[in-house]
C-alpha cells in the first residue's frame, strides 16, 4: 500500500477541537485540511483550506469533502452510516465504516467486546422503563446511559433504586438504553493505540485521569500503575484495535476495580481528551500519529520524554460578565494554555485546556491543577 504523502489533502469529518488540534499537526508534515462540520465557525476552520458546512447526515456533503481529499479521517464517531459510505467510496476513510459502525451504538460496542472476549462490567441492553427496572434489580445500582449520541456524561442517569430506573429511562428519553453496574473504581485509565493500513501498531504507555460528573477533569502520564496493570492495559487495548481492524487512532478507556481486574468503559476511534498531554509528554503527539496512521507512514515513537499532566477548562470558567485571567497562570513554571477558539461558553462546554510538564507526574499534575485554581477562583469552576 502507497503511502499519502506530504502535500496531499487530508479531509476531517469533524472540526471540533480534535480536528483542529490534528489538524495542526497534519499542517505542521505539509499536508492541506479540508473540513466538514455542521457549525459555520468551528475550531478546526482556521486551519483549512477548504470548510463544507453540513450537517452529519448529509452524505453528499461527505462525498464532496471525500472528492476533494487523499484520505478521510474523523474526531467524532456519531456519524450515520450512509455519510461514511459516502465518502468511503471516493477516498479511504481511516477508520473505516465498519469500525465507527461498531463503535458508534453504545449497546452494538458492548456487545462486540463481550463477544471478542474483552473484559466488561455487567450490563443490560434495555428498551422500556420496565426492562430498566428488571435491570437494576438484578444488577443492582447502575448508570443508564443512551445507545447513542452521549458524550462528556450526557444522555446518562445514575439510579441507586429499581423504583427510580423507569423515571430515569424515561428522562434520558432514548429508544434504546445500556444499563451498567455502578462500579467502584479504584482509578480509571485509558491506552491509545495507533495501527496503520499494514497492520503495524504503536501503544501509547497508559494515561491516568480523573473524572467529575462524567466529565474528564484531568489527565496524567505516565500513570504510574504497576507493571501488571500496564501490561494488561496494553494488552486489551492492542487486542481491540487489532481485531476491529482500526487504522488510525483507538483510545480504550479503563476502569481499574479495587480486586485489581481491568474492564473496559468504552472505546474511541480518534484522538482522545485523555491523550491531550502527549504534545507535552511524548516523542509522538497522538495528533501526529493520527497522520501518520492514516497516511500510512511509520508510527512515531510513543515514548514519554518527560511527565506531563492537562486540566480541562470547560464553559463554566468563562461564565459570567467578567472572563477571568486565563494568561494570568502562563508565568508558572511548566503551565502552557490550550484554547479552541470557541466562541460560545456554555456550562460543561470544553473550551480548552492547560498543560504542565514537571520532573514527575505527580509535579506536572500539582502544577496544572494550582493553574486551575488560579483560574478558576473567583468563578463557579470546580476543582477536583
Ligand atoms: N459503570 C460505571 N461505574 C462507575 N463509574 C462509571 C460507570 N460508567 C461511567 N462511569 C463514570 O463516568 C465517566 C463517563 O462515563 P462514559 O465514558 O460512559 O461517558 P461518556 O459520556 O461517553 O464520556 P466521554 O465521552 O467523556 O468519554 C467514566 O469515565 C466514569 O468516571
Ligand atoms: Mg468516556
Amino acid at each position: 500500500m502507497s503511502a499519502i504523502l506530504p502535500g496531499s489533502t487530508i479531509g476531517f469529518l469533524g472540526g471540533g477541537q480534535l480536528g483542529r488540534m490534528a489538524a495542526m499537526a497534519a499542517r505542521t508534515m505539509g499536508y492541506d485540511v479540508h473540513v466538514l462540520d455542521p457549525e459555520h465557525h468551528c475550531p478546526a476552520r482556521p486551519l483549512a483550506s477548504h470548510v463544507i458546512t453540513a450537517p452529519w447526515g448529509d452524505a453528499d456533503a461527505a462525498a464532496k469533502l471525500a472528492e476533494g481529499a487523499d484520505v478521510v479521517t474523523i474526531e467524532i464517531e456519531q456519524i450515520p452510516l450512509p455519510s461514511l459510505e459516502a465518502a468511503e467510496r471516493r477516498a479511504p476513510l481511516r477508520p473505516g465504516p465498519q469500525v465507527l459502525w461498531t463503535v458508534q451504538d453504545r449497546a452494538r460496542q458492548k456487545e462486540w467486546l463481550r463477544d471478542h472476549g474483552f473484559p466488561l462490567g455487567p450490563f443490560a441492553v434495555v428498551r422500556t422503563a420496565d426492562e430498566t427496572t428488571a435491570a437494576v434489580r438484578s444488577l443492582g445500582p447502575c448508570i443508564v446511559k443512551s445507545t447513542h449520541g452521549g458524550y462528556d456524561g450526557r444522555g446518562q442517569a445514575r439510579v441507586s433504586e429499581p423504583a427510580d430506573a423507569a423515571a430515569a429511562f424515561l428522562g434520558i428519553g432514548a429508544p434504546v438504553c445500556v444499563a451498567e453496574r455502578f462500579l467502584t473504581l479504584a482509578a480509571e485509565l485509558s491506552v491509545m493505540v495507533a495501527r496503520t493500513p499494514e497492520g503495524e501498531m504503536r501503544a501509547y504507555p497508559p494515561a491516568r485521569n480523573h473524572h467529575t460528573h462524567g466529565v474528564l477533569t484531568w489527565s496524567v502520564i505516565p500513570s504510574s500503575f504497576d507493571d501488571a496493570v500496564v501490561r494488561r492495559a496494553t494488552e486489551i487495548a492492542c487486542g481491540i484495535a487489532e481485531q476491529l481492524g482500526v487504522v488510525g487512532l483507538i483510545a480504550v478507556e479503563l476502569f481499574l476495580l479495587d480486586d485489581g481486574l481491568l474492564c473496559v468503559n468504552e472505546l474511541a476511534p480518534r484522538p482522545h481528551n485523555t491523550y491531550h498531554h502527549s504534545e507535552r509528554a511524548c516523542v509522538t503527539s497522538q495528533f501526529e500519529q493520527l497522520v501518520r496512521a492514516v497516511c500510512g507512514l511509520p508510527l512515531g515513537d510513543t515514548d514519554v520524554v518527560r511527565p506531563a499532566a492537562i486540566y480541562n477548562l470547560l464553559g463554566e470558567v468563562w461564565s459570567g460578565p467578567d472572563a477571568p485571567d486565563i494568561t494570568g497562570v502562563l508565568g508558572l513554571p511548566g503551565v502552557r494554555l490550550h484554547l479552541y477558539g470557541k466562541r460560545e461558553a456554555r456550562a460543561g462546554r470544553k473550551m480548552g485546556h492547560l498543560s504542565a510538564c514537571g520532573e514527575t507526574s505527580d509535579m506536572a499534575l500539582a502544577r496544572v491543577v494550582d493553574a486551575y485554581k488560579r483560574i478558576a477562583a473567583g468563578t463557579k469552576g470546580e476543582v477536583a
